[in-house]
């Protein structure tokens, strides 16, 4: 175990000793390094004093940090980038020539399923190729976007042909989004490399951020993140078909869940039922699917449980109202409460089921900010006949709306579907 971090939200001290200097071996760069998982990462290694260049192939999220503004929402970033600009230790670039400046390089690009829920293996082998003029002997390189197993290996041997000698080590980003600037400071860190020096480079790299690091062999670590992710998608899917059988049959889910959960720890992890959504969780499943040869029937049926609900929350409004006079009100756009990020939402599944329904549909949402077809939470009150909770933001809590309210968080306790 190598740590050096701290959970806590100050600014790692003292700085003074791990400054960099000429020969120094902790300078960063992060390839996507203003994305939803580089920019954080990015962050907290240079608010704990190293040197960081974020990387970026979108000019204007690259301006955007630059000038000190978030790309998006993320507790307590905002402090901290303002601070990392100050001091010096963070630079924002589209120049992939930075990237040779430094000790290691951390690929963290998306890696989304096609429309036809397929991964792309290819996708971060690709965008190692097109900066591999910039990479040199010496260099660590970490893969940190969720990966296809075997893809850490392909890199490995794409360094090889151009016959880089190159530590590769995989350490997979396990953050809830929104709470990243927290989570890697007190998260352990799964760290893996074919080589002992591979290995120890990498847990010298995170012990910056994280007291505990936690070895793994290359392909384990591949399968531990996908099976964390997948694992939560499962649990979802659990509730959510849970929570069908029990509102088929009359009975109130929350009711029996709470029940459960009380005083009985082995049902305590038992979640609501909701949209369960997001960039990752389907993704990650459906790539573990993938490469079990699509022979996956948890993943494939916890798949179709989740997809379905919007489905079935639009049967159950049905059921009680006709629609096509109604109009309806959607609360809550981005994929999970308190965000701004719209990625994957099944917000807007709901949305369009009910479009095909409903006399008129107003969605809302008070974080989002990439969606021109919102209107202020007021208005949607105001106008709306029914309506529906979509992403559990806290501000949902308080309201008493005088229509009927579909609410599967179980958001507003006392408003009932009628
Ligand atoms: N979002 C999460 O909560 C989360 C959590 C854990 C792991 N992950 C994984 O992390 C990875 C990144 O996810 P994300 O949500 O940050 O994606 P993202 O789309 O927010 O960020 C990716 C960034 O990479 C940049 N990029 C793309 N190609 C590039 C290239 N060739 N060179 C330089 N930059 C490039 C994009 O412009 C973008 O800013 C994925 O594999 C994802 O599964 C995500």
């Amino acid at each position: 175990m190598i740590g050096r971090g701290a959970a806590s939200l100050a600014p790692f001290a003292p700085q003074a000793e791990r400054r960099w200097t000429v020969g120094s071996t902790d300078r960063v760069a992060i390839v996507g390094g203003c994305g939803h998982v580089g920019l954080p990462l990015g962050l907290a290694f240079a608010d704990a004093g190293l040197p960081v260049v974020l990387y970026d192939i979108d000019a204007a999220a690259v301006d955007k940090v630059r000038a000190g503004k978030m790309p998006f929402f993320e507790k307590d970033a905002d402090e901290v980038l303002a601070r990392v600009l100050a001091n010096g230790n963070l630079t924002l670039t589209c120049d992939p020539t930075l990237v040779s400046g430094v000790d290691h390089v951390v690929v963290v690009i998306g890696t989304p399923v096609d429309e036809h829920l397929n991964p792309d293996p290819g996708a971060v082998v690709q965008a190692i190729e097109l900066m591999i003029d910039h990479l040199r002997d010496g260099q660590h390189l970490v893969m940190r976007s969720t990966v296809y197993p075997g893809v850490t290996a392909l890199v490995e041997r794409l360094l090889a042909r151009h016959g880089l000698a190159i530590d590769v080590s995989f350490c997979p980003e396990r953050i809830a989004e929104g709470r990243a600037i927290e989570e890697l400071r007190s998260l352990p860190q799964i760290v893996s490399g074919r080589t002992p020096e591979a290995v120890r480079r990498a847990g010298d790299l995170f012990g910056w951020l994280t007291d505990k690091t936690i070895p793994l062999e290359v392909e384990e670590a591949e399968l531990a993140k996908l099976f964390t992710n997948t694992w939560r998608y499962i649990k979802f899917a659990a509730a959510n078909q849970l929570y069908m059988i029990a509102t088929d049959y009359g009975a109130d889910f929350e009711r029996i869940r709470a029940a459960m959960i009380e005083d009985y720890p082995r049902a305590a992890d038992i979640p609501g039922a909701g949209l369960a959504a997001g960039p990752c969780l389907l993704k990650d499943t459906m790539q573990l699917a993938a490469f079990n040869r699509n022979n996956f029937m948890l993943g494939h049926a916890s798949m179709l449980v989740n997809e379905g609900l919007p489905g079935y929350l639009v049967d159950q409004i049905e059921a009680v109202h006709d629609l096509s006079t109604m109009t309806v009100g959607l609360l809550g756009m981005a994929f999970k409460g308190e965000s701004d990020d719209i990625r994957s939402s099944l917000s807007y599944k709901l949305k369009r089921l009910l479009k095909l329904k409903a006399g008129r549909v107003l969605c809302t949402d008070p974080y989002v900010t990439v969606d021109g077809d919102l209107e202020p939470l007021d208005l949607v009150l105001e106008q709306a006949d029914l309506l529906v909770v979509a992403a559990p933001h806290h501000v949902y809590r308080s309201l008493a709306p005088r229509v009927p309210v579909f609410d599967i968080w179980n958001l507003l306790p006392t408003a009932k579907p009628t």
